[in-house]
């Protein structure tokens, strides 16, 4: 039965919560820049594959509290309430001053503890590697991303870090449950506990204590900085990789790099009520609305959604049309090196149903 879950931008240990062959309802969340064009781009191949999905479109734009924080919009918060799955597309976060991430009110908001990232070479566009296939899968909740900050005295600031044991042994219980699902062989827990002893000491226990209840999966222990040499020099060392938030956040778009960049990796923001998917990129502001964004990594991102939700076949032929017009080549988004418009590319997708 599990084998019937093992794939390639596979998915999580809550999919087998979904058995139902009647139309399901998912959170649509179109967001900024090229959000809008990508998101379309899912809807007119989810439409040519007759996928069987009602969309509840939603505006995420910050709801500014009188003392200026900041709230998600009541009806996104009651839509994924609703519904418990989301698609998004990505979401400006103003740099240094003015509203704080919605994307991280969301992980905190719906308890979206574990981002998952598969990152695996993709047929017929030529990288340094032919054969990444590595699983990042990254603490959500708190971290470096606690957004504990203060001022101590003017010129000194303070930002904490948050480590509990909880979301550690959590984490490392879901990487392991990812691994046998999706038939892996290796969890390696990420981690500078030379350095911060305490903190990533905490994390490091707490995934090595987990380890034992999974022999059948080999388990290894690595430095941030050791992970990132070898990945960049030999990444077929490493399967699943489980860590705290910021490397995480790191280390996966450095996967992201070895296999032809943002525009072609798919992520999962799972949690034990409900889950949401997006793309990894951000809004490239520089190219949105001029038809020349690459939606696979949403596509992908969607295809996740779809095994979540226990829609194998679906999942299965928009995968394989995606990945096949990759692979033939004709049709190129500009930063995979080809001349096709967004609308072009998804053309030919949408065609192959
Ligand atoms: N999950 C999210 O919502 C998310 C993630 C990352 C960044 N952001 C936000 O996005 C904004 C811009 O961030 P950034 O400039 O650092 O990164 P970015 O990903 O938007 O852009 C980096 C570069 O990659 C290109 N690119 C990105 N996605 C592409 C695609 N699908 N097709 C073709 N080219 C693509 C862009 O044109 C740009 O040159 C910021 O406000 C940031 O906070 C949001």
């Amino acid at each position: 039965m599990i084998a019937r879950f093992i794939h390639i931008f596979n998915m999580c240990p809550a999919a087998i919560r979904y058995y139902s062959s009647h139309i399901k309802r998912v959170t649509l969340m179109p967001g900024d820049g090229i959000g809008p064009e990508i998101c379309s781009s899912v809807l007119q191949i989810f439409r040519a594959a007759k996928v069987p999905i009602e969309w509840e479109t939603v505006d995420v734009k910050p709801v500014i509290k009188p003392k200026g924080n900041c709230e998600l919009p009541k009806q996104v918060v009651n839509s994924i309430n609703k519904t418990k799955v989301g698609l998004k597309g990505p979401l400006t976060t103003p740099v240094c001053h003015g509203h704080a991430s919605l994307n991280m009110a969301m992980r905190k908001q719906f308890d979206l503890f574990a981002n998952v990232r598969p990152c695996r070479s993709i047929a017929g566009f030529k990288t340094l590697y032919d054969d990444v296939n590595v699983v990042t899968i990254r603490e959500n909740t708190e971290g470096e991303y606690s957004g504990i900050e203060h001022e101590v005295v003017n010129g000194v600031v303070q930002s904490i870090k948050l480590i509990t044991k909880k979301a550690s042994t959590r984490i490392g219980k879901y990487a392991f449950e990812y691994a046998v699902q999706n038939n892996r062989k290796k969890v390696t827990v990420v981690h500078k506990a030379n350095i911060m002893r305490m903190s990533d000491g905490l994390f490091l226990r707490s995934v090595r204590d987990v380890s034992h209840q999974y022999p059948q999966i080999q388990f290894d222990e690595c430095h941030l900085d050791t992970v990132c040499l070898k990945m960049a020099s030999s990444p077929t060392e490493f399967d699943v990789l489980v860590m705290p938030n910021l490397y995480g956040d790191i280390l996966s778009d450095m996967c992201a790099g070895l296999i032809g960049g943002l525009g072609l990796t798919p992520s999962g923001n799972m949690g034990l009520n409900g889950a949401l998917f997006e793309s990894v990129h951000g809004t490239a502001a520089n190219i949105a609305g001029k038809d020349l964004a690459n939606p696979t990594a949403l596509l992908l991102s969607a295809v996740m959604m779809l095994r979540y939700l226990n829609m194998q076949e679906y999942a299965n032929k928009i995968e394989k049309a995606v990945l096949d017009t990759i692979k033939e080549g004709r049709w190129l988004t500009f930063d995979l090196g080809g001349r096709a418009k967004c609308s072009e590319f998804t053309k030919e997708i949408s065609a192959k149903f």
